[in-house]
C-alpha cells in the first residue's frame, strides 16, 4: 500500500510499504478515508525530534473496517470508525480511570501510545491506505453508517477533543472569561469548545491574519500579538482586568512578540500574566523533555524560565498534558450528529495522499491559508 514515510528533516515521501496485517486477535485493519496532518507532525517533519527514518506518519485517522481479528467482539467489518490518536489498552490503571493518553500497557517504559509518532510506541501511522488498530473494541469510535460529516468526524481523532481538553484543563464554565493563545487548529477548537461550554467572552491571540479571522468568525475577540504585548492588549480592553481562564494552545515553539525568534516560555508567561488570581491555566500545547532543535541550552533540555513566583502569588492552577481523547470523543461525536457543532470549519485543504509532500511543505510554511489538511488516500 501507499504511505507517507519520513526520510529526514523536511523530507517526506509517499512510498510503497507492506500492507498491515492482523497481529493480535484484538486488532482490526481499517481502510483509511480521511487522515489529517497535525501541528504535532510538524515537530517531527522539522527534525525537532528523534523520529527515525522510515516512520510512517499519521495519528488522526478515520475509515472503514476492512478485516477483524478473532478476538474482536463489538466492531464489525464495514463499520465506519474514527480512532483517537492515543492508543489505549482499556484495562490498565490509567485507562480504567479515563486517562487513556497515559496507557501503561501499549508502549512499554512510557505512559502513552499513539500511531505514527516518535516515542509513542511501535504503531505505524495512518497517513496510508490502511491502518492496524490494536485493542480495536476499545479504540474504535463508531460513526453513523453513511458518508455524512466526514470532515467533522475526522476532527474527533485529535484537535476537537484536544481543544475541548484545553477548556477542561482551564476549568472553563458558563459565563467565564478566557484567553486562548494560538489560533491554530487546537487553539480554534479550544476557543470553540469554550463557547460550547458557555463562556461569556473568549480572546484568541495569534499573528496570522486568516487564523485570527476564523477566531472572529466563530464569535471570539481576535488579538494580534505582532501589534504589541497580548496581555497588555487584553488588560486594556478590559479596563485593567484580566481573565479567569487561559489556554496555551501553542506549546514550546512559541514565537516572541518581536520578529520570528522562538521564545519557548512566551505563551506560558502570557497565561500567568493575563489570568486573574485564583484562575486556572490549561496547557494542551506541547512541551518536550528535550528539544534537539532548540538554540537555548536550557530549552534543549525542556527547561523553561517562567514566573513561578507570580503563579504562586496568584494562586493559579495549571493543567497540562496530552488529551485523553476517549473521555470526550463520543460526546463530541453526538454534538456533530445533532447538528450542534461543525468542527470541520477549521479544515482548509483536502488533498490526495500522493500530494502529501507538497501539503506538508505548505502547511509547515503556513502558506495559502493552510490551516488543517485532510489527506485522502482514496483520491
Ligand atoms: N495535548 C495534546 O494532546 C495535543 C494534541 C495535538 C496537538 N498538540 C499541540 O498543540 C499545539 C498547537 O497545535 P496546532 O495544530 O494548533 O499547531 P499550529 O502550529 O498550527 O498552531 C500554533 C499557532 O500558534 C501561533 N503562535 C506562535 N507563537 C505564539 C504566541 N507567542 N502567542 C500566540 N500564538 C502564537 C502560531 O502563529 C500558530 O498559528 C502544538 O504544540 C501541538 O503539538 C497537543
Ligand atoms: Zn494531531
Ligand atoms: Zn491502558
Amino acid at each position: 500500500m501507499k504511505a507517507v514515510v519520513y526520510r529526514g528533516p523536511y523530507d517526506i515521501q509517499v512510498e510503497q510499504v507492506e500492507d498491515p496485517k492482523i497481529e493480535q486477535p484484538t486488532d482490526v485493519i481499517v481502510r483509511i478515508t480521511s487522515t489529517c496532518i497535525c501541528g504535532s507532525d510538524l515537530h517531527m517533519y522539522e527534525g525537532r525530534t528523534d523520529a527515525e527514518e522510515g516512520l510512517v506518519f499519521g495519528h488522526e485517522n478515520q475509515g472503514v473496517v476492512e478485516e477483524v481479528g478473532s478476538g474482536v467482539h463489538r466492531v464489525k467489518k464495514g463499520d465506519r470508525v474514527n480512532m483517537p490518536f492515543n492508543i489505549g489498552c482499556g484495562f490498565c490503571f490509567n485507562c480504567e480511570r479515563g486517562w487513556t493518553g497515559f496507557c501503561l500497557s501499549v508502549n512499554p517504559g512510557f505512559a502513552g501510545g499513539a500511531y505514527g509518532y516518535v516515542n509513542m510506541g511501535p504503531y505505524r501511522g495512518g497517513q496510508a491506505e490502511y491502518l492496524r488498530v490494536p485493542f480495536a473494541d476499545f479504540n474504535c469510535l463508531e460513526l453513523p453508517d453513511d458518508d455524512s460529516h466526514e470532515h467533522d468526524f475526522a476532527m474527533l481523532s485529535d484537535i476537537f477533543p484536544t481543544g475541548y481538553h484545553g477548556a477542561e484543563l482551564a476549568g472553563v464554565g458558563m459565563g467565564e472569561t478566557v484567553a486562548v493563545f494560538g489560533a491554530g487548529p487546537v487553539g480554534i477548537m479550544a476557543a470553540y469548545s469554550c463557547l460550547i461550554k458557555g463562556a461569556a467572552i473568549v480572546y484568541v491571540v495569534d499573528r496570522v491574519p486568516e487564523r485570527l479571522e476564523v477566531a472572529e468568525n466563530i464569535g471570539c475577540v481576535p488579538i494580534d500579538f505582532s501589534k504589541g504585548d497580548p496581555v497588555e492588549q487584553i488588560l486594556e480592553m478590559r479596563g485593567g482586568d484580566g481573565v479567569m481562564r487561559s489556554i496555551d494552545a501553542v506549546g514550546y515553539q512559541a514565537i516572541g512578540s518581536e520578529g520570528d525568534e522562538e521564545q519557548p516560555s512566551a505563551v506560558l508567561e502570557g497565561c500567568i500574566g493575563v489570568t486573574n488570581p485564583t484562575g486556572k491555566i490549561g496547557v494542551p500545547g506541547l512541551y518536550v523533555p528535550s528539544d534537539p532543535g532548540a538554540k537555548d541550552p536550557h530549552a534543549s533540555q525542556g527547561m523553561l524560565p517562567i514566573s513561578f513566583g507570580k503563579l504562586f502569588e496568584k494562586g493559579l492552577a495549571l493543567g497540562t498534558g496530552q488529551c485523553n481523547v476517549k473521555r470526550y470523543n463520543r460526546f463530541l461525536r453526538d454534538l456533530i450528529v445533532a447538528g450542534r457543532v461543525e468542527p470541520s470549519l477549521i479544515v482548509s485543504n483536502e488533498v490526495p495522499l500522493d500530494e502529501a509532500p507538497d501539503a506538508y511543505e505548505k502547511f509547515d510554511q503556513r502558506v495559502e491559508g493552510y490551516t488543517k489538511v485532510v489527506l485522502k488516500p482514496g483520491a
